[in-house]
């Protein structure tokens, strides 16, 4: 299942995406791609359509018109359950978490979600850890309770492992969401402001967590971000949208010296 994504080159491409609601064009003839082992990027401001563009890709909207390949396989028209059979895991700005499981119980779910994914036996939903419960009802193991705390710990939430969502700081429940995405073992990973909500320190622990995740198992990064600093420090390219429309891509350094960056950027209320 999962082979059909790891030759390919760029494992992921959105061609001229676009998606209406309503009277908003929230993407227009958008096209992005991106490669294994690379963290890309995709900035803009508020409202620009970045999260649309990780819901068209993940198959959480439907666009109405583009295409989405994952390697060389058209999943346009696939449900988010087949994009997530094809090893596609992402997080939400608002994150989907479960009230009634702790930090650990989604941790050790979504290992046992990816599994079920890898052998072909899992129809999740697009929220791809949401549908999980009946899971939980057979017991943990010793085993899965060290893989899950070993990922738990590497996350920093350590200390919060047998919390539920509503103990989490905004921050914290990003970074479960980000656990989850490892823990499933996606080979291509959308994560949506994983470090809004986060200080300095932490934000930069997940930015080399992501960048390992990137060059060590070869993963497949969409990094959306609100900052700057973070995205110029850890992504190999760069794509930049604002009010729907792509207005430049380039490396970090052609972007941070991007003319049209910085007007969509000093357009707004937002410094960052
Ligand atoms: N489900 C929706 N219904 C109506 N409008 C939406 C919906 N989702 C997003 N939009 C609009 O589409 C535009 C892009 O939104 P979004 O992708 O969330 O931007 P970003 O993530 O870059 O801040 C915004 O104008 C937003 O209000
Ligand atoms: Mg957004």
């Amino acid at each position: 299942m999962s082979t059909a994504t790891m030759n390919a080159n760029p494992a992921l491409r959105a061609e001229n995406v676009s998606i209406r609601f309503g009277g908003v064009q929230a993407l227009d003839a958008v096209s992005i791609s991106a490669k294994a082992g690379e963290i890309t990027a995709l900035i803009g401001p508020n409202g620009a359509g970045k999260s649309t563009m990780l819901g068209c890709i993940s198959g959480t909207l439907a666009q109405n018109q583009g295409t989405i390949m994952i390697g060389d396989t058209d999943v346009s028209k696939s449900s988010a359950q087949k994009r997530a059979a094809m090893n596609m895991a992402r997080t939400f700005q608002s994150p989907q978490l479960v009230t009634e499981l702790t930090v650990r119980e989604h941790v050790v779910l979504a290992a046992r979600a990816g599994k079920q994914v890898r052998a072909g036996k899992l129809a999740t939903t697009g929220r791809f850890v949401l549908d999980l419960i009946p899971f939980i009802s057979r017991g943990i193991s010793k085993a899965e309770i060290a893989s899950a705390d070993e990922l738990i710990n590497e996350l920093g939430l350590g200390r919060d492992k047998d919390k539920g969502p509503s103990d989490l700081t905004l921050g914290q429940r990003r970074l479960l969401e980000v656990a989850l995405c490892l823990a499933t073992g996606a080979e291509i990973m959308l994560f949506d402001e994983p470090s809004a909500g986060l200080d300095r320190a932490e934000t930069e622990h997940l930015g080399r967590l992501i960048q390992q995740l990137a060059s060590e198992r070869n993963i497949t990064v969409v990094l959306v971000e609100h900052d700057l600093e973070l995205v110029f420090a850890i992504s190999t390219r760069v794509f930049v949208l604002d009010f729907g429309k792509l207005i430049d891509s380039g490396t970090p350094a052609e972007m941070r010296a991007s003319k049209a960056v910085q007007t969509a950027y000093l357009g707004t209320t937002e410094d960052e």
